[in-house]
């Protein structure tokens, strides 16, 4: 079905944020991905679904190079990736959240994004405390403000409720310049409240950033996304517009009990 990726024109898949060609992941006898052909347009915003073991965070592994696949081909906008290291996916635009928090707790909040921002520019690490008007502080608050963190900017982390953690961590993922981002359960753990706001800021991010959101919640993947993908067992089984998807009976059977149909 997939062209090899050796043949795709190069200026045809630029087109592409993320093109996966027969993607697969063992772990000694596990199959944790197979046969993983997947193409999403740079500024695409994709859900993924998949029960608990589906391979949701092994795919994100893979595309991130948290460790590569064992067979396949994955390519960044054109460009194949498959076996350069995670920095270098990095430096190239691509950045992850993850499904477990990784946040500097006893820093304020202002400081972890302000350290993102410094850690992906190219400019030499300053032990001097950054004045008002630098301008990786002013990228900082621009990204707090996106997020909706402005007025908790010098809490420290510590004290940020769960939901206020998770939107924290989307900012450190548009630390820098992002061109596309995986966000691993986002809205894990939060309050009915705390997933309209991430839903909210998801929504509002600039368009040409486009990302893969892992979610469990089929309501908040419908409202995020305008393509889903559907995982089961190490593979693709459906990928479909939201209203697609929200109208098959197979996914109804799954997500309603079969209540509906
Ligand atoms: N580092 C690893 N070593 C061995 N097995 C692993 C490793 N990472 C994942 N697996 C296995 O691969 C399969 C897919 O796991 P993965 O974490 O990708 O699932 P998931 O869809 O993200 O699940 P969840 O919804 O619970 O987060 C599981 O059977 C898991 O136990
Ligand atoms: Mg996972």
């Amino acid at each position: 079905m997939a062209e090899p990726a050796r043949t795709a024109d190069l200026s045809e898949s630029g087109a592409f944020a993320l093109e996966l060609d027969g993607v697969g992941r063992q772990f000694g006898a596990l199959t944790a991905l197979s046969g993983i052909h997947l193409k999403v347009r740079a500024g695409e915003k994709r859900a993924v679904l998949g029960s608990n073991g589906a391979g949701k965070t092994t795919l994100f592994n893979c595309i991130t190079g948290d460790f590569p696949p064992t067979s396949g081909t994955i390519r960044f906008f054109g460009e194949d990736v498959t076996r350069f290291p995670a920095y270098e996916r990095i430096r190239r635009g691509l950045r992850r959240t993850y499904q477990i928090s990784l946040l500097f707790g006893g820093l304020s909040v202002l400081d972890n994004v302000y350290l993102a921002c410094r850690g992906v520019s190219r400019r030499r690490f300053s032990l001097l405390r950054p004045g008002r008007d630098d301008a990786t502080m002013h990228q900082a608050e621009r990204i707090l403000h996106a997020v909706k963190l402005d007025e908790v900017a010098q809490r420290r982390v510590a004290e940020l409720s769960h939901g206020q953690q998770r939107q924290l961590e989307i900012a450190l993922a548009l630390a820098g310049a992002p061109r596309f981002i995986l966000f691993d359960e986002p809205a894990a753990g939060l309050s009915p409240t705390e997933r309209r706001d991430l839903v909210a800021i998801l929504r509002s991010l600039p368009a040409h950033i486009g990302y893969v959101i892992i979610e469990h919640d089929l309501d908040v993947a419908l409202r995020v996304s305008e393509r889903v993908t559907m995982m089961h067992n190490g593979r693709i089984f459906k990928e479909g517009t939201p209203d697609e998807i929200e109208g098959d009976p197979e996914v109804q059977e799954i997500y309603l009990g079969g209540g509906h149909g």
